[in-house]
């Protein structure tokens, strides 16, 4: 891939692709992390005097109509406050603009040929700089690449290479932390550790599939059927062939209802009360977690260790993340919930890379070639 960094925009009018899907709350930006991680590309384009800058991104998923809630107004107010600068919107005319919403449009996820073409209308160069959209093969991120020179963006590039570090000979130990939900949309990067890490640490209502795939009574914890069962089995016999620790909770909080204000309790996890469930780990588990993390040269994290939105079930998943910054390792976090996590601790600084990307982070460690980037490769040869 070649970045923005290797070609010359003076003078060019230049289009970038940003992930700018940043969750919204009332009409505003919830959460400017996304946005952030945008500005050293647009700023590098600004300062090395493009003639014309145009950013263009989808938000959440409208299906292909325009939807008023799903605008990226209020993300183009944003980008003009951190950028210090007036950013135009959709059709307004300025020096540097927004487009609105590309998933108004059906054809930028069917990478309708005529829709890559009318985007590559607006630029004589083409910056993706859209990690968290890399996974996706659209108009925006792959088809407009055929019409026009295309180069990675700073942040794009980061991503890949940072990510990319960790499948190529990571310092060991390398300890891996997965939490979420379902064992399913995590058991390809779970494959792909148990080959390539010392260690990994399972939390989050998957650990519970994990528990019962091994005959243990978790009460009414959440669990996936049969077939979810199934695949936890099979990575837990994976990983000990493959000599890798996967590590499951031994204690957890139990609760009577996922709310704030539920009966609480710490049990083993073969001990939650009938008609429980366990909503996070319990402190003999994050003691065995940060055990094992205080000793990695190499951490990922990826997926919350409970309910962690609900104050009584955050401790988990807060106490990672302090553990993940306290440690000596490089430590890459990737995935919503992990880097909210990492947010809310207040130790963002101290994680080597966080990543913007959810999807794309974990089909580009589970070995997928990702068309974003892919694209990219093909437009530097
Ligand atoms: C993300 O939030 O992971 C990216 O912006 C991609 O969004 P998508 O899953 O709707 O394609």
């Amino acid at each position: 891939m070649r970045t923005v960094r290797d070609v010359d925009v003076a003078g060019k009018r230049v289009l970038v692709r940003s992930d700018l899907n940043v969750p919204l709350k009332d009409g505003r930006v919830a959460d400017d992390t996304r946005i952030r991680k945008a500005l050293p590309t647009i700023e590098h384009v600004l300062e090395h005097d493009a003639s014309k800058l145009t950013v263009c991104s989808h938000l959440g998923r409208p299906k292909g109509k325009a939807d008023p809630s799903l605008s990226l107004r209020p993300v183009a107010d944003r980008l003009a406050e951190l950028l210090g600068r007036p950013v135009a919107f959709a059709d307004e005319d300025g020096e540097v603009r927004l487009l609105e919403n590309l998933r108004f449009e059906p054809r930028e996820t069917e990478n309708d040929p005529s829709f890559a073409k009318e985007l590559a209308g607006h630029g004589d160069l083409f910056v993706n700089d859209a990690f968290g959209a890399a996974h996706r093969a659209h108009a925006s991120t792959v088809g407009v690449t055929r019409f026009l020179p295309s180069v990675a963006g700073l942040l794009l590039a980061a991503e890949v290479e940072a990510l990319g570090r960790l499948l190529r000979d990571p310092a060991r130990p390398f300890v891996v932390v997965i939490g979420g939900v379902k064992v399913a949309d995590k058991i390809g990067v779970i494959d792909r550790f148990t080959e390539l890490a010392d260690a990994i640490l399972v939390g989050g209502a998957m650990a519970f599939t994990f528990l019962a795939s091994l005959g243990i009574d978790v009460a009414a914890s959440r669990t996936e059927d049969a077939e979810g069962q199934g695949i936890a089995r099979r990575a837990l016999e994976d990983a000990k062939r493959r000599e890798c620790e996967l590590l499951l909770p031994i204690d957890v909080i139990a609760a009577d209802k996922v709310d704030a204000d539920a009966a609480t309790t710490v049990v083993p996890v073969a001990e939650i009360p009938k008609g429980w469930m366990g909503l996070d780990i319990g402190p003999q588990t994050i003691e065995l977690y940060a055990g094992w993390l205080g000793g990695a040269k190499t951490i990922f994290w990826n997926g919350p260790m409970g309910v962690f939105e609900l104050e009584p079930f955050a401790k988990g998943t807060l106490a990672i993340a302090q553990a993940v910054a306290e440690s000596d390792a490089t430590s890459v976090v990737g995935g919503g919930d992990s880097v909210a996590a990492v947010n809310m601790a207040g130790v963002a600084e101290r994680i080597t890379h966080v990543s913007t990307g959810g999807g794309a982070a974990l089909e580009l460690l589970e070995g997928k070639e990702l068309p974003g980037v892919k694209a990219l490769e093909e437009a530097a040869s």
